[in-house]
C-alpha cells in the first residue's frame, strides 16, 4: 500500500472506490466468494456502494494473517508499538473530514453534529493507548530470597474485534489500539450497515502498521462474526452491540475457554429531583439521551425519572429544544438530527412509539419537524418522540429502542424514583440532577451503573472506565487496566539462582 493516500472528501466516490473490499494483510481484497452486500444511504434509502461479503474463508485468511504479524510485532519493544499505534491517530486526524463525510452517508448521522465529533475524536484513543505502551509492565514478587520471582505481561495473539454501527469508528478504535499496543494482531469484523469509513480508517493505518497486523473484514453476523469467534487461532473476542448477539459470542467463547469483553445494550436511567436546575437537566437530556444521534446509543438517558415539581416545566422544556433542533440531510451543515441507520432499525423504533401511542394515559409528544425536501423522501427519519406518563412495566418503558425515544416518567419520593432507575436488566450508565449533595452522593453509591454522573452527562473519553454492570455486559474498556487485563496475560516466572 502506497506512504501516502490523498483524502477524498466526496463520500460518495470514496464508497464507490471502497466497494467490494476488506482489507487483509495489508491489502484491499474482494471476499473469497466475489459476493458482496449493498451499502445504503438511510437519508434517502438509495445504494451507495457495495460492501465485500466475507465469510469463513475470508476469516481463515485474515486470521493467518494476523497470526503471522502477530510474531514479529510482539517482539518489538513495546514503546515502538505505541510509537506507532500513537502515528495511526496522527494519520487519522489527518484525513478526519473525509472519514467523517463517509461516516455520515453510510450510518445517517449528520456531519456537523455527529459524525465530524466523531472522526475529530477518533486519534485521541490512538494517541492515548501509544502513550501507555511503557506501562506494560510486570512486578517483582518476594517468593523467596534464593529466586527471583516475578511476572511480565504477555499478548494473547490474535484478537477478534466485533463492532456495531453506531460509533463504528470511535467504537473499534478503543479496541484495536489497546490490544495493537499489548503486542497482539486483530481482525476486525465491521457492522453490515457501516463497512467503510471504518475500512478507509484502517487502509490508512496501513501506511504505518506491518502488513497482516490489522485486518478488516465486512460481513453478516452469523456468517463472518461467528466463524471468527469460533475460530481456533483467535484468543480473545471484544464485542460491542446487542445482549442477544453477545450472549450467542460468549457461548462460543466458552466452548473454547477465551476470554471475552462484552460492550452490551441499556437503558439508562435519568433522575431528575425537585431542586435540580431544570434548564441544566433539559440540557443534559437533549445531550444524555443522543437526540442528534437519532438516539442510537448505548448509554442513552431513555428513561427520565422527573420529579412532580419540576416535571410539567422539564417536559416543556425538553419539547422546546427539541423542536428547534432541524432534522435533514446528514451532509448538510445545518442539520442536528440525522436519519435512522436502517430499515429494519427504522421499523423497530416505530413500533415502539406506536406501542406508546396505543398505551392508556401515555402522551406522545413528537418533537422537531421532518425534513421537508423532496430528495429525502425515502429517507429513514423519524420525528423524536416523548413517551410522557408511559406505564412502566410497557415495552418502550422497559426495552432498548435504540432510537429517539425517551420515556418521562413522574414521581413524587426520592425512594421510588431510585428503585424505579434499578429495576432494570440494564446497568450502563445513570445520572442523577439536584443541588443536594447528601442526596447527590446517595444516588450515585446506589444507582445500579457502570458510569454515573451527577449534574452532567458526558460520553466515553479514553482515561475514563467505560462498561456496564448486569446485562450490560462484561469488562470495562478505554483504559491502562483495561489494555493489560483484556489484551494480554499475565506470566509467572521464578529463576532458581541456588
Ligand atoms: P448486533 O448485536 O446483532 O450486531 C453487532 C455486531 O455483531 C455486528 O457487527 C453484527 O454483524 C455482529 N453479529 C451479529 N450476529 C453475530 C453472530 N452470531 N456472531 C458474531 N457476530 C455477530 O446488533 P444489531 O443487529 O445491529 O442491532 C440490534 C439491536 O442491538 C439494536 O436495536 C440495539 O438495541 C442493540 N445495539 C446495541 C449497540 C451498543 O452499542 N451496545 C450497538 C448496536 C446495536
Ligand atoms: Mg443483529
Amino acid at each position: 500500500m502506497s506512504s501516502t493516500i490523498e483524502p477524498v472528501l466526496d463520500p460518495f466516490a470514496l464508497a464507490r472506490e471502497l466497494s467490494g473490499k476488506q482489507l487483509i494483510d495489508g491489502q484491499l481484497v474482494a471476499s473469497r466468494s466475489g459476493r458482496t452486500f449493498d451499502v445504503v444511504n438511510p437519508a434517502t434509502q438509495e445504494t451507495v456502494g457495495q460492501a465485500a461479503w466475507g465469510d469463513e474463508a475470508d476469516v481463515a485468511a485474515a486470521v493467518a494473517a494476523a497470526v503471522k504479524a502477530q510474531k514479529e510485532w510482539a517482539r518489538r519493544p513495546a514503546r515502538e508499538r505505541g510509537r506507532l499505534v500513537a502515528e495511526c491517530g496522527r494519520i487519522l486526524d489527518a484525513h478526519k473530514e473525509e472519514i467523517a463525510r463517509l461516516v455520515a452517508l453510510e450510518t445517517g448521522k449528520a456531519l456537523r453534529t455527529e459524525s465530524r465529533v466523531e472522526a475529530g475524536v477518533l486519534s485521541d484513543a490512538f494517541t492515548f493507548f501509544g502513550g501507555l505502551a511503557p506501562e506494560m509492565k510486570g512486578e517483582t514478587v518476594p517468593f523467596n530470597p534464593a529466586m527471583l520471582t516475578m511476572t511480565v505481561r504477555e499478548p494473547i495473539g490474535v484478537v477478534g474485534a466485533i463492532i456495531p454501527w453506531n460509533v463504528p469508528l470511535l467504537l473499534m478504535a478503543l479496541k484495536i489500539a489497546p490490544a495493537m499496543v499489548a503486542g497482539n494482531a486483530v481482525v476486525v469484523k465491521s457492522a453490515e450497515e457501516a463497512p467503510f469509513a471504518v475500512l478507509r480508517a484502517c487502509q490508512l493505518m496501513q501506511t504505518v502498521l506491518p502488513p497482516g497486523l490489522l485486518n478488516l473484514l465486512s460481513g453478516m453476523g452469523p456468517e463472518c462474526g461467528a466463524p471468527l469467534v469460533a475460530h481456533p487461532k483467535v484468543g480473545k473476542v471484544t464485542f460491542t452491540g446487542s445482549v442477544e448477539t453477545g450472549k450467542i459470542v460468549y457461548k462460543t467463547a466458552a466452548d473454547k475457554l477465551i476470554p471475552v469483553t462484552l460492550e452490551l445494550g441499556g437503558k439508562s436511567p435519568m433522575i431528575v429531583m425537585g431542586d435540580a436546575d431544570v434548564d441544566k437537566a433539559v440540557a443534559g437530556a437533549v445531550a444524555g439521551m443522543r437526540f442528534t444521534r437519532q438516539g442510537q446509543s448505548c448509554t442513552a438517558s431513555s428513561r427520565m425519572y422527573v420529579h412532580a415539581d419540576v416535571h410539567d416545566d422539564f417536559v416543556a422544556k425538553l419539547k422546546a429544544k427539541v423542536d428547534a433542533m432541524v432534522m435533514g440531510d446528514p451532509l448538510d451543515e445545518a442539520t442536528d438530527i440525522g436519519a435512522i441507520v436502517s430499515r429494519q432499525q427504522f421499523d423497530k423504533v416505530r413500533t415502539y412509539i406506536r406501542i406508546g401511542e396505543e398505551s392508556p394515559g401515555a402522551t406522545v409528544l413528537k418533537c422537531s419537524a421532518m425534513p421537508a425536501d423532496p430528495k429525502l423522501g425515502k429517507g429513514l427519519f423519524v420525528q423524536p418522540a416523548l413517551l410522557v406518563d408511559i406505564p412502566r412495566d410497557s415495552a418502550p418503558a422497559r426495552e432498548e429502542i435504540f432510537g429517539p425515544v425517551a420515556c418521562i416518567f413522574k414521581f413524587t419520593e426520592y425512594e421510588d424514583a431510585i428503585q424505579a432507575a434499578n429495576d432494570t436488566e440494564y446497568g450502563l450508565a445513570a445520572t442523577i440532577w439536584t443541588r443536594d449533595l447528601k442526596t447527590a452522593m446517595d444516588a450515585v453509591h446506589r444507582l445500579e451503573a457502570g458510569f454515573v454522573q451527577v449534574n452532567q452527562n458526558l460520553v466515553v473519553q479514553p482515561n475514563l472506565s467505560y462498561g456496564g454492570v448486569k446485562a450490560s455486559g462484561l469488562g470495562k474498556e478505554a483504559t491502562l487496566e483495561s489494555m493489560l487485563e483484556h489484551f494480554t496475560h499475565k506470566k509467572t516466572i521464578i529463576i532458581n539462582m541456588g
